[in-house]
């Protein structure tokens, strides 16, 4: 059997909805006696400072100078990196993909069921990374030849990993899982009829946010919905899909910060991503983005590119607020990715 089942029932701490049974990780181990996490855990870096992080990112400009604080290179091939979670700079917790035969497309203007691409096939990992990055330990989410095998951006709650496991092309099938982040157990909590591609977790409301493929629409889900525990087909019923209203980037990974003054105390969250427009320009950046509407409430422009020459917004991404300074995390490099952390010069001009 590729997945030993454990206790048969747990208990999700904000609500009272029985949890599916946790599918132990398929996990290597590189440092046996070093914890996977620190102890007690840290609260996540992004929500527990959430009110100062928005209000430094808005005094910010597109002529801001940023300072590499940081450059970390990460053991290993790490794939694909698509989202990461840092924990107080102790340990970072990557989801990566490994392609074992990459997609191909139809054809030019082809969708055979709905999608333009074959589902190629691969394995969906978790790694954990200390604070030099020396790899600690490496989970493996995926069963040899699912078709659900690409894990992309990811959030840290304070308790479990939210992340997706879906298809690798549009418009397809995805999983919602979460993950124990002590022992990278983890539960599939929902299967849903689109491609699913980035997450977050509001602990207030117990909702998560979910972005599709180029995060063209959000998708919001109710944890303690009933719908959710008992579809009526293979696949749940959302709280809400919205549209995304705008489209200068694609979001890559988002981070929950929390219901803010500054945003009449709406749930936001900030994202990270890119696009390639017609012409090749390709535009990188960082957004607060209301979790429920998309609706983008501040965009920076961020223009560095990483030693190989990735625009540096291109997969993972964090923040955290570090001796009073906002500071943001990339990992933009495939299969030998280099974390870049940056803060903003304090005193940049602020112009147009
Ligand atoms: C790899 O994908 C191609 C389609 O892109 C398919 O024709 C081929 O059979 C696949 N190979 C394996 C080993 O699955
Ligand atoms: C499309 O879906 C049908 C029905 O599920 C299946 O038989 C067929 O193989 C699919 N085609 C491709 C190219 O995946
Ligand atoms: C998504 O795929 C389904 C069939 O699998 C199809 O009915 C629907 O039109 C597709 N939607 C888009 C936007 O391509
Ligand atoms: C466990 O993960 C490794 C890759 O790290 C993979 O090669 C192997 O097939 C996986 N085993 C199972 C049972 O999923
Ligand atoms: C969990 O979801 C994955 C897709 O990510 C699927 O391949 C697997 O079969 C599911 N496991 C169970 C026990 O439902
Ligand atoms: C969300 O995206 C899917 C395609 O993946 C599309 O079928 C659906 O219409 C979109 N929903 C909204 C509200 O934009
Ligand atoms: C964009 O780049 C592609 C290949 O890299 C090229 O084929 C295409 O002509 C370029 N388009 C424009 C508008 O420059
Ligand atoms: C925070 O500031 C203190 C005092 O200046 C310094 O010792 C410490 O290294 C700083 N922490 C980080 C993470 O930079
Ligand atoms: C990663 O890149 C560094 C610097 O370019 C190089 O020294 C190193 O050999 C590379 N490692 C791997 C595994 O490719």
């Amino acid at each position: 059997m590729l997945f030993s089942r454990r206790t048969g029932l747990a208990l999700l701490s904000a609500s009272c909805w029985l949890m599916p049974s946790a599918l132990a990780a398929n996990i290597t181990v590189y440092q046996p006696n070093v914890a996977l996490l620190p102890s007690p855990p840290p609260a996540p870096g992004p929500a527990k400072d959430f009110e100062a992080i928005i209000e430094q990112f808005n005094r910010l400009g597109r002529s801001t100078v940023w300072n590499l604080v940081k450059k970390i290179r990460f053991e290993g091939d790490s794939g694909e990196p698509e989202g990461m979670v840092n924990l107080g700079e102790e340990r970072y917790i990557v989801g990566e993909n490994h392609y074992t035969n990459v997609t191909a497309s139809y054809g030019k203007n082809v969708i055979i069921n709905g999608t333009d691409r074959t589902p190629g096939a691969g394995y969906a990992h978790l790694a954990v990374y200390d604070a030099q990055g020396k790899r600690i330990a490496d989970a493996t989410l995926t069963a040899p030849g699912a078709i659900q095998y690409h894990i992309g951006g990811i959030d840290y709650d304070g308790e479990r990993i939210w992340a997706t496991i879906a298809q690798y092309r549009p418009n397809t099938t995805a999983t919602i899982i979460s993950v124990d982040p002590f022992t990278l157990n983890y539960q599939n909590i929902t299967s849903y009829n689109d491609h699913l591609g980035g997450i977050v977790h509001d602990k207030q409301t117990n909702q998560l946010s979910t972005l599709n493929w180029g995060a063209r629409n959000a998708t919001t889900w109710n944890l303690n919905s009933g719908a959710l525990r008992h579809p009526s087909s293979g696949f749940s019923q959302p709280l809400a899909v919205v549209r995304n209203p705008t489209f200068f980037i694609d979001y890559q990974d988002c981070k929950f910060l929390g219901h803010s003054r500054v945003y009449d105390y709406r749930a936001v969250m900030m994202c990270s991503g890119l696009a390639t427009y017609p012409n090749n320009v390709t535009v990188g950046g960082v957004g607060i983005v209301d979790t429920e509407t998309m609706v983008p409430l501040s965009e920076l422009p961020l223009p560095m590119v990483s030693d190989l020459g990735m625009p540096i917004t291109v997969n993972p991404f964090d923040v955290a607020l570090v001796n009073g300074t906002m500071r943001l995390y990339f990992l933009p490099d495939q299969h030998n990715s280099t974390l870049y952390v940056y803060e903003p010069v304090q005193d940049s001009p602020y112009e147009y």
